[in-house]
């Protein structure tokens, strides 16, 4: 049985006081057990939020980490720096590939550093409006994810035997597909489409040589333009396991009632399956 999870990305907004602040209300409007949460606020903002949702079941996450260990980069935070501050952190977010460039390959490397040093990667992957149009979306996204994950496999890991392995991908890996053109745009794509996006993912990964039930089990989540008017056509679908929210997730309401329909989701797989206790 797969998760539900609800992933606030935060962006470049809020200060660290007002990050603290709002992180603290929306973990206390939001508590609902089945459902993780997770908070993804400005780097400078990690420690604040952090503080104000220990004990609260919400975990924090980066919006990014540095695809190398250490180094001359001026202005990076490496994923090793984010020890006790998150252990979440997303990657490939279609506004670095637009803004900063970042190709699959470099990614991939992203998500080798994530797993180096214990975060849960969120790898976002999503097509253009013209590749959807031109009926190349699944073919966008299946390149996408082949070249993150030959990145990644090819990679050096910095583990080493006192520091013990690295977590296997496969265990750990959450996808987030965004449609580029439904990213802070108001738009949405369908329930059906984002559903059926989905079931591709899991046939690329089986496809690129992850065994069952590894494919079946990654957790996928829907990214765009989320609100708590919109995530229940989502969640209606049971090959999506939650949402990459952004905007509506520096609002009190709009999370509280996202984790409040995301709930009911997680709630209904739990009872589905035989043996799990619901609230537990
Ligand atoms: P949006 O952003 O909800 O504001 O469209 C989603 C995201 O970029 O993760």
């Amino acid at each position: 049985m797969r998760p539900v999870i609800i992933a606030a990305n935060w962006k470049m907004h809020t200060t660290p006081a007002e990050a603290g602040a709002l992180a603290a209300t929306i973990a206390e409007v939001s508590a609902e057990p089945d459902v993780e949460r997770v908070i993804c606020p400005p780097f400078v903002a990690l420690a604040h939020v952090a503080a104000a949702l220990a004990g609260s079941g919400v975990a924090v996450g980066a919006q990014n980490v540095h695809a190398e260990e250490a180094g001359a980069f001026t202005g990076e935070v490496a994923a090793g720096m984010l020890e006790g501050l998150a252990t979440w952190a997303i990657v490939g977010h279609s506004e670095r590939r637009r803004d900063q460039g970042e190709t699959d390959a470099l990614v991939g490397r992203k998500l080798r550093r994530c797993l180096d040093h214990g975060l849960r990667p969120i790898l976002c992957v999503g097509e253009q409006l013209a590749e959807r149009e031109a009926g190349r979306a699944v073919a966008v996204v299946r390149e996408q994810l082949a070249d993150c994950l030959a990145a990644f496999a090819a990679a050096p890991s910095s583990r080493s035997a006192e520091t013990g392995p690295p977590a296997v991908l496969e265990d750990v890996l959450v996808i987030a597909y965004e449609p580029v053109w439904a990213i802070g745009t108001g738009r949405t794509a369908s329930g059906a489409d984002a559903a059926a996006m989905a079931d591709a993912i899991r046939a690329v990964l089986g496809a690129l040589g992850w065994p069952e039930p590894a494919a079946t089990a990654v957790p996928i989540l829907y990214g765009g333009s989320v609100t708590s008017g919109s995530i229940g056509e989502f969640l209606a679908e049971p090959s999506l396991d939650g949402a990459l929210v952004g905007g509506a997730s520096l609002k009190v309401d709009e999370m509280a009632g996202i984790v409040a329909r995301a709930a009911l989701t997680a709630r209904a797989r739990l009872t589905a399956t035989p043996g799990v206790e619901v609230g537990s």
